[in-house]
């Protein structure tokens, strides 16, 4: 049964029995009431007919004697009138319920004397009257007989005087016996109520108890229980009673709450133990950085940093940073705190406690630690990775630069030594065929050798520019370019424009103008290659410490945000290799590409004063 199915049944039960008593009490109260109401009209209509029956019954005598000692009939006539009420009082009596026969005999009684007396009494002294008015006695034997009659009626009259107090006192005896069982029912009535009250705040109470002791100790027993779970005995349960009620399925809920609980924190705490075991055992550094300060790293952070964990946790996130990159971190530290977009890869350099510098790629991530917002870093030590990549860049650069000055010697040696030398074949061919007139059988072949020679010459020019242009080694990174684009826009139709601006100064290596111009000639081809434009601009701008190369066309454009997370071989060595270039001579490469709105590929390098680097040889 639930417990609001018992409280309701409970307090109805209540209320019956609050009802049944209160009906037994008004059913008391009803007859006390109805007890009295009988009693009063009863006591009042006795008092009435007593008082009534007295008074007619000594008007008649006083009509009587009045008209006995007057010989007035008036008096008479007055005594008739009392006689006809007198009879209806008797009646009237007469007709006093069952109840009242205790009454009746007395007004019977009391009937059979007034009309004895009528009858013996009034009769004879009206007779003696009339005996004296036709004067058959005298005065004064009249007076005897009035007397002796009179003394005759008088005991009559006291039997009815004595039956009129009886009738009186037994009416208010009756009034107070009757009056006593009314106050007694009254009283029962207060009795009854009085209990009712007593009975339903004793039972209310009583319930009141059983239930809020039912209610109190199960919730205490629910609280007992989340109180020793909160003490972390996550076994805890409550025990079950058989019973079905509210309280009964709350501790079942509470129950399968700290079932689901302990399991929830097993799991947890399994996954927190996977969690850190790989963590610890991770080879990139793990921390996280709350209020500016390390609050957690891992053991390969220790490495990393070459201090201890109690050193670190505490610290200042910002104290290992080289001075250059400590405004970069902290803007994107709190940039990410507050939801800003920030790239979450960046480099960074940090300083170990032995004070070398450590060259860390760091991806960063906003979460939460303790109920607070907080940033975790996953650190990796590239210092080594740097290096090799250094290494390995100048040693492309070297073997570039090797291979620019071959491409320089064979070039030259092409068209200094080989051109030379053809040329001067070909004029000795022109002689030969001029010494041979035509129609000569060796005419045409010294025509054909002529014409075979100066396609080799040609060819030469034509291969030793390809190599290398001269203009570069003689005019310079401007003009060679200017030159390379008109050249492209003769070859391939594509409209091409060039603009250069200011000169390239003394600070700028040739090994870099090399590389600037071989950038436009592989930016030039892939336009011929993949653009489909119809239109490029390639652009320099030289500065004094730096110089910008643009490439802009009108092409189809493509997706280079995919080409930059891609694997060397998907780029393809051009683009690559620029790239790859470009930060070899500390310089930055960009490509901005929309999909049928072009690409421009940026090339800016550092112009760094002579002085300060030994100037290449190409
Ligand atoms: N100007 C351009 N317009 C459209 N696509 C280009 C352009 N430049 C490069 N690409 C795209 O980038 C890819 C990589 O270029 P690149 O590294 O020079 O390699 P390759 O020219 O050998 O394909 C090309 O295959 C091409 O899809
Ligand atoms: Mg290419």
């Amino acid at each position: 049964m639930t417990l609001r199915t018992r409280i309701v049944s409970g307090y109805l039960a209540i209320i019956l029995i609050t009802g049944i008593v209160c009906t037994v009490a008004i059913h008391h109260y009803i007859k006390a009431n109805r007890t009295y109401e009988e009693i009063s009209k009863n006591y009042i209509l006795i008092n009435n007919i007593v008082n009534e029956l007295t008074y007619r019954i000594a008007q008649r005598q006083t009509a009587l004697q009045g008209f006995l000692l007057t010989g007035k009939t008036k008096y008479l006539m007055a005594y008739d009138e009392n006689v006809i009420p007198v009879k209806m009082l008797l009646k009237t009596a007469g007709d006093l319920n069952e109840g009242q026969k205790i009454y009746l005999a007395l007004f019977e009684r009391y009937a059979t004397l007034a009309q004895n007396w009528e009858d013996n009494i009034a009769e004879a002294e009206k007779e003696s009257r009339r005996r004296l008015d036709s004067g058959l006695i005298g005065q004064e034997q009249y007076i005897d007989e009035i007397t002796r009659i009179d003394g005759k009626g008088r005991p009559i009259l006291r039997e009815m005087k004595a039956v009129e107090e009886r009738l009186q006192r037994m009416a208010r005896k009756e009034v107070t016996s009757r009056s006593a069982a009314a106050a007694a029912a009254g009283g029962r009535t207060r009795n009854t109520l009085v209990a009712i009250a007593a009975t339903t705040f004793f039972m209310s109470l009583t319930f009141g108890l059983i239930l809020s002791n039912r209610i109190t100790s199960a919730l205490k027993r629910v609280v007992d229980a989340a109180n020793v779970i909160s003490a972390r005995n996550l076994s805890y349960r409550i025990p079950i009673t058989a019973k079905t009620d509210e309280l009964d399925s709350l501790a079942r809920s509470f129950n399968l709450m700290a079932e689901r609980l302990q399991e929830g924190i097993r799991v947890l705490r399994e996954s927190e133990k996977k969690y850190s075991v790989s963590v610890e055992n991770a080879n990139d550094g793990i921390f996280i950085v709350q209020d500016g300060k390390y609050v957690f790293c891992n053991q390969a952070f220790c490495r990393i940093t070459g201090y201890d964990l109690d050193e670190l946790v505490g610290m200042d996130s910002l104290h290992l940073v080289v001075p250059e990159s400590k405004e970069m971190i902290n803007e994107r530290y709190f940039k990410r705190l507050d939801g800003q977009e920030v790239p979450r890869v960046t480099q960074a350099e940090f300083l170990s406690k032995e004070g070398k510098i450590k060259h860390l790629e760091i991806s960063a991530g906003l979460i939460e630690y303790e109920n607070r917002n907080a940033v975790l870093v996953v650190a990796r030590d590239i210092t080594e990775r740097r290096d090799y990549e250094k290494r390995l860049r100048n040693l492309s650069e070297q073997i570039i630069r090797t291979q620019e000055e071959e491409r320089k010697r064979i070039s030259h040696e092409l068209h200094d030594e080989i051109g030379q030398t053809l040329t001067a074949i070909n004029l000795n061919v022109g002689l030969l065929r001029r010494q041979h007139p035509v129609g000569s059988a060796s005419h045409p072949i010294c025509e054909d050798i002529q014409g075979l020679v100066t396609k080799i010459v040609d060819d030469i020019h034509r291969i030793s520019y390809n190599l290398r242009p001269y203009v570069l080694d003689n005019l310079g990174l401007v003009p060679a370019l200017k030159w390379w684009t008109t050249e492209f826009q003769k070859r391939t139709g594509i409209k091409a424009r060039f603009q250069a601006e200011g000169e390239v100064q003394n600070g700028f290596s040739p090994v870099e103008e090399t590389f600037m111009f071989r950038f436009a000639q592989e930016a030039l081809t892939n336009v011929l290659k993949h653009a489909e434009a119809a239109n490029v601009f390639v652009s320099i701008s030289c500065r004094s410490n730096k110089v910008k190369m643009v490439i802009q066309d009108d092409g189809k454009g493509f997706d280079a945000e995919n080409l930059s997370s891609y694997s060397a071989g998907r780029w393809g060595m051009g683009l690559f290799g620029i790239k790859e270039r470009a930060l070899g001579f500390d310089g930055t490469f960009h490509i901005i590409s929309a999909l049928q709105k072009g690409t421009a590929l940026i090339v800016e390098l550092p112009c760094v004063p002579l002085e300060a680097e030994e100037k290449g040889s190409l």
